[in-house]
């Protein structure tokens, strides 16, 4: 059984984080007040082009299929005393099977339980979407409330990771984020895969289009 998320050492060019970090700080001081934008890959293709060429093998075995294509590229930014992210399951509002979707997480600065870096659940990748409340955090629709957090008997992991490592997660993963504590801002981009046979589940989806509703109401 594969695990829900892992940790990918030294996958990317320090060299090219840098300087797209550079380039996203000056691109986006212009909206101080927005942390989180999707699909940047296609007003800034560049963030495709850092891409390391043995991911292709990375992504082929982990999702146990070559044809995959990338969903969207979001880019977070967190700044100091950020709020922090509530558990979830991206899955609970992506709606499709927990084997065909998988995130690479790629910080453009050092990032860890400290500064924003993501608490993982160390679940098997089957694990099933717990029920999810609309969230009053914006950027986060859902979250998994605590007494359901509270049942499960899992360890959790947050990686610390240097400038060119990065993490994968499929999509079923629990997560959460105790928001920035140090005094620097910090970034990092996720891209989202998805294979070509993935389908979605309309149940699902019905499902976190009225949880979206409520928090639209509540933010
Ligand atoms: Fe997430």
């Amino acid at each position: 059984m594969k695990k829900s998320h892992a940790f990918l050492p030294r996958l990317f060019d320090n060299k090219l984080l840098i300087s797209i970090r550079e380039y996203f700080v000056k691109e986006y001081k212009k909206f101080p007040e927005k942390t989180y934008w999707k699909d940047i890959h296609v007003s800034h293709p560049s963030v495709l082009k850092i891409l390391p060429s043995n991911l292709d093998e990375i992504l082929t075995n982990l999702l146990n299929n070559d044809k995959y294509e990338i969903e969207t590229v979001e880019l977070h930014i967190q700044n100091p005393n950020s709020e922090s992210i509530p558990p979830h399951q991206d899955n609970f509002y992506h709606c499709t099977e927990f084997d065909k979707s998988l995130k690479i997480l790629v910080p453009l600065q050092e990032f860890n339980n400290n500064n924003g870096a993501l608490f993982y659940i160390d679940t098997d990748y089957d694990f099933p979407i717990l029920p999810h409340k609309p969230s009053k955090t914006p950027n986060f629709s859902s979250y998994i409330e605590e007494k359901d957090i509270s049942k499960l008997n899992f360890s959790t992991t947050c990686y610390s990771y240097k400038l060119g490592d990065a993490s994968y997660h499929f999509i079923n993963n629990i997560h959460y984020s105790i928001g920035n504590k140090s005094s620097f801002q910090t970034i990092f981009i996720v891209y989202r895969f998805l294979t070509k046979d993935a389908k979605k589940d309309k149940i699902a989806l019905c499902n976190y289009k009225k949880c979206l509703d409520s928090h639209s109401r509540l933010i």
